[in-house]
């Protein structure tokens, strides 16, 4: 019985907190879904700081459903472009798409239907459905996963199929009634701020007379992951081509690590190769096949790109040839300047910046 009239507090604590403590935000105090989706997914993977920029520049782009879903996908990247998770640019566009021809144009108002976008998951269709519609749908992403293992002690891990149910029940029970959009914010807000992964500072928290991990030292335990993320190291040697004052790109279209943006032409290995074991490379050699004079110009040294679950070690090497073969058909020619123009990812924009001029 305690327990629950404890547990009945806790919205307003969190509201009245947040409400004191909260970041002024360009996405708060908007009832726009397409605005708030767009936050949304910018968010999902990327800081506020940073995915605050992103977002004002897009929103200025495309400030419409109806002008994202005009747009090239290629300018959709370029947008993204050093953000990373691509597939969510990706996704974004097509979901546009989507709105257009099955919804008129209008952004659906029903759980159901905003969870058939493309890109949407859970957590996405209960921010907008909540931040737009005040609909009572609560919110579990990181932060409130986080809140509320420690609040309540729970040790189920949050990446298992059981946490999941678990928390979303209790995100569920705890979600405020009379104003979701608000509570959601108040929870993510309070977990960014107050209750954050490392030594939170649970001498100031409202919430500390409540908190089962703060009572049962536990605060650096939870939340509990059961998965390590396994990274796989992968080897790319780009051949940074002149010819003629001009280069040559290609686009990713395999569904692979940056999917869609454009880069030089890669050979990828199971290490990087030495200047000798490129002219015995069959992929090397093929690409020049006929061509007379090959001259490696330049190789930068070995170039670690990390990413959540991939190293990508890389070298560029520029290569100065005489000529043609067929094989540059089904390459885009283009002047140096113009490679600005195609979404690149953000190792070959370190190399662009460092190396080109
Ligand atoms: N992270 C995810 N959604 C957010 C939001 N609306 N405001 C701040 N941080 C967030």
């Amino acid at each position: 019985m305690d327990n629950l009239i404890v547990e009945n507090e806790i919205p307003d604590i969190l509201i009245k907190w947040y409400n004191q403590n909260k970041r002024e935000l360009p996405w708060r105090n908007i009832n726009d879904p397409y605005k708030i989706w767009i936050s949304e997914i910018i968010l999902q993977q990327t800081r506020v700081i940073q995915g605050r920029n992103y977002y004002l520049r897009f929103i200025e782009r495309f400030p419409s459903v109806k002008q994202l879903a005009e747009a090239e996908e290629d300018e959709v990247l370029k947008y993204w472009q050093g953000l990373g998770y691509y597939s969510r640019a990706r996704n974004l566009h097509k979901a546009a798409n989507q709105i257009m021809t099955q919804y008129d144009g209008n952004f659906p108002k029903d759980y159901s239907n905003v969870l058939t976008l493309s890109g949407v998951g859970v957590y996405t269709a209960a921010a907008i459905c909540s931040f737009a519609y005040n609909q009572p749908y609560a919110v579990l992403d990181g932060n409130v996963y986080r809140v509320l293992s420690r609040l309540f002690g729970i040790e189920t891990p949050i990446d298992s199929g059981a946490g999941k149910k678990e928390f979303q029940k209790i995100a569920g029970k705890l979600l405020s009634i009379e104003n979701p959009a608000e509570y959601n914010q108040a929870i993510m807000e309070f977990g960014a701020l107050q209750c954050v992964p490392s030594s939170p500072n649970c001498e100031n928290c409202p919430l500390i007379s409540m908190c089962k991990a703060f009572e049962l030292q536990l605060v650096n335990v939870l939340p509990v992951k059961s998965k390590k993320t396994t990274v796989t190291h992968r080897f790319f040697n780009y051949i940074f081509i002149q010819y003629n004052e001009t280069t040559f790109l290609q686009k990713r279209t395999a569904k692979d690590v940056w999917q869609n943006l454009y880069e030089f032409p890669l050979i990828e290995t199971d290490k990087l190769l030495t200047v000798t074991e490129l002219f015995q490379n069959e992929n090397f050699n093929s690409l020049f096949r006929d061509v007379n004079e090959i001259d490696i110009v330049q190789i930068t040294n070995p170039m670690k790109h990390v990413l959540s679950h991939r190293v990508i070690n890389a070298q560029f090497i520029s290569v100065s040839i005489s000529g043609l073969n067929e094989k540059f058909k089904s390459l885009i020619q283009l002047e140096k300047s113009e490679i600005d123009k195609y979404p690149v990812s953000r190792l070959m924009e370190i190399f662009l910046e460092n190396d080109m001029n």
